[in-house]
């Protein structure tokens, strides 16, 4: 099911990004911290993704992404170890904001689909956690931690 969800139960959201309309052709620009919560400490990107095949499939202690359809689109399962949505991504002016802990899974690249990562922190494995049932244990119990508080 493809459900462009604006903003959902598992913290994600579509950040609407500013957009310069122009006939020489559209222009969209991304400022750390003022239309993203974080500050933008690298930049990343996916493309040449075969068709029928994922990227994702995992979360991150403490990292925080927008994740932006440069070109074509794809989709994006997200998952807060509790709650899942699934968003569909087709506009260069559309970023999908994923907070830290979310577990994600991005599929269905349509051919020349380019996906634009904006990230919160350098790449660091420790930050990875790749095993599903390992996050959502790890999830379950910053719950439990944050309900007894
Ligand atoms: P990974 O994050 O698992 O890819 P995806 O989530 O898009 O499927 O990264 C794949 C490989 O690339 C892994 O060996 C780590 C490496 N990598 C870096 O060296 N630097 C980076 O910034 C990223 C995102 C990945």
């Amino acid at each position: 099911m493809r459900v462009n969800t604006r903003s959902g139960r598992t913290g994600c959201r579509i950040v609407d990004l500013p957009r310069i309309a122009d006939p020489r052709g559209n222009l969209t620009f991304v400022e750390g911290s003022d239309h993203i919560p974080f500050d933008i400490a690298r930049v990343y990107y996916l493309y040449d993704v075969p068709g029928g095949t994922s990227r994702g499939g995992h979360a991150h202690h403490h990292l925080q992404a927008l994740i932006i359809a440069a070109a074509g689109s794809f989709d994006v399962g997200v998952d807060d170890g509790v709650h899942q949505e699934r968003f569909f991504l087709n506009r260069s002016y559309h970023g999908l904001y994923v907070p830290r802990m979310t577990w994600r899974e991005l599929d269905n690249f349509s051919s020349g689909g380019v996906c634009l990562v904006l990230a919160s922190a350098p790449y660091e494995e420790d930050d990875y956690i790749r095993d599903h049932a390992t996050f959502v244990a790890a999830a379950g119990a910053e719950r439990a931690q944050a309900d007894a508080a």
